[in-house]
């Protein structure tokens, strides 16, 4: 099987005289709470799903990101991943142990203080996100957090409480356990954040053509808010599942990362995560992780062109923009469709949402009519 990003799976969970030690300390420690994104990235680092990351960046691994786009000992990393000091960080010190609590208040576990830096707004907007435009949500998110980043390992006492999809959660450990055990030796990732509509479902089997099993992984951490909600997609993907996959080929799974809508970089974060969990092959289609007309269609694509394949190691498989051709009678790409745009079936989520609203079905070329139905019982009620 693949191996982790960096060749070792990080465990970051605490046992035994370790964690009581810890665990009688964290009384006296200051506190300060995890927004929903690093409460998610919280998660991922303890279970090793962000490996080789141990912790929340420190500034030589945050700047090396944003200017080189790896860790500062040169592996591959495109995204940071970084906790912002909650409150006056002032009497915060290097060296200082700090818990860390979810947004109720319950202590998750504790983040070794090791650096302290200020955040460079502007530089993380162009560097990652590609703009500073105050429209793009990952601007938007910059704006909301103050304005100093806290760095260093974590130890973890506890993960977060989940109260949603309990049976679809699994650590980078769990799929591998279950890749092997069914005999799985090549797999697909599917990264999604939105329902599976006829185009996902394309690209999904025609990788299903080629590799051993599909996870379709969906994101399930914070997204926009007008994206779809994780309860309705997952109503949508277990009615696609229980009618047109096969079983024996495909499992699906949470994926807890927040939406960091960063586009191209987002794409090898997608895939050198999705490493971790274990999977030789992500899908990598028109846009991925994309939103408005910030990135072009394949400059997801193109930036794996920036790294030696053998340093990323899981396999892209990308994919033209899909669509069904109504002269074909079947779901194609320019790559194997030879008609014009005018006998394609294309939706934007802005026209399909419009449509719901107005109480119309999305045609069943672009959507299973099953996900159909279930996208317009939940549609909002100003939508209605
Ligand atoms: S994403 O933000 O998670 O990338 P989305 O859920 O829409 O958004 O896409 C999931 C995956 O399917 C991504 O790899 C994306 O590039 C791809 N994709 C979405 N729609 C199409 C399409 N019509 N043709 C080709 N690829 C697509």
């Amino acid at each position: 099987m693949i191996k982790p990003h960096g060749g070792k799976l990080v465990d970051r969970f605490v046992e035994g005289k370790e964690r009581e030690t810890l665990e009688k300390r964290i009384p006296e420690m200051p506190r300060m709470k995890l927004n929903e994104r690093e409460l998610a990235d919280y998660e991922m680092i303890a279970t090793g799903a962000m490996s080789p990351l141990e912790g929340f960046m420190t500034q030589d691994d945050y700047k090396s990101v944003l200017d080189l786009m790896r860790l500062d000992k040169g592996l591959p990393w495109t995204i940071p991943v970084v906790f912002s000091c909650k409150g006056d960080s002032s009497g915060v010190k290097e060296g200082q142990d700090i818990a860390l609590e979810d947004p109720d208040g319950n202590v998750l576990g504790v983040l070794h203080v090791e650096d302290k830096f200020p955040i460079d707004k502007i530089q993380e907007a162009e560097k990652v996100l590609l703009t500073r435009d105050d429209a793009h949500p990952g601007a938007q998110y910059l704006q909301s957090i103050g304005d100093t980043y806290l760095g260093g390992r974590i130890s973890a006492v506890s993960r977060p409480k989940h109260t949603t999809f309990l049976n679809y959660r699994l650590d980078p450990k769990e799929t591998r356990v279950l890749f092997k055990a069914k005999g799985w030796n090549t797999i697909t990732a599917f990264q999604t954040r939105n329902p599976i509509h006829r185009a996902h479902e394309y690209l999904q089997k025609c990788a299903l053509e080629i590799v051993d099993g599909l996870l379709i992984h969906p994101l399930m951490g914070a997204t926009k808010s007008d994206d779809i909600p994780g309860e309705v997609r997952m109503e949508c993907y277990e009615v696609l599942l229980a009618n047109y996959y096969p079983k024996t080929r495909t499992t699906i799974s949470v994926f807890p990362a927040a939406m960091r809508y960063a586009g191209p970089r987002e794409a090898i974060f997608h895939a050198l995560v999705r490493k971790n969990y274990g999977c030789s092959h992500l899908i990598v289609g028109r846009d991925h992780a994309g939103v408005g007309d910030y990135y072009g269609t394949y400059d997801a694509h193109y930036i794996f062109r920036e790294f030696d394949p053998g340093e990323i190691d899981i396999t892209p498989l990308f994919f033209d923009h899909a669509f069904f051709c109504t002269r074909c009678g079947n779901m194609a790409s320019v790559k194997t469709c030879p008609h014009g745009s005018d006998d394609h079936v294309f939706l934007s989520g802005t026209k399909v949402r419009k449509m719901l609203s107005e109480g119309q079905l999305p045609p069943a070329e672009f959507t299973r009519p099953e996900v159909s139905e279930i996208l317009m019982k939940h549609a909002r009620p100003k939508e209605k």
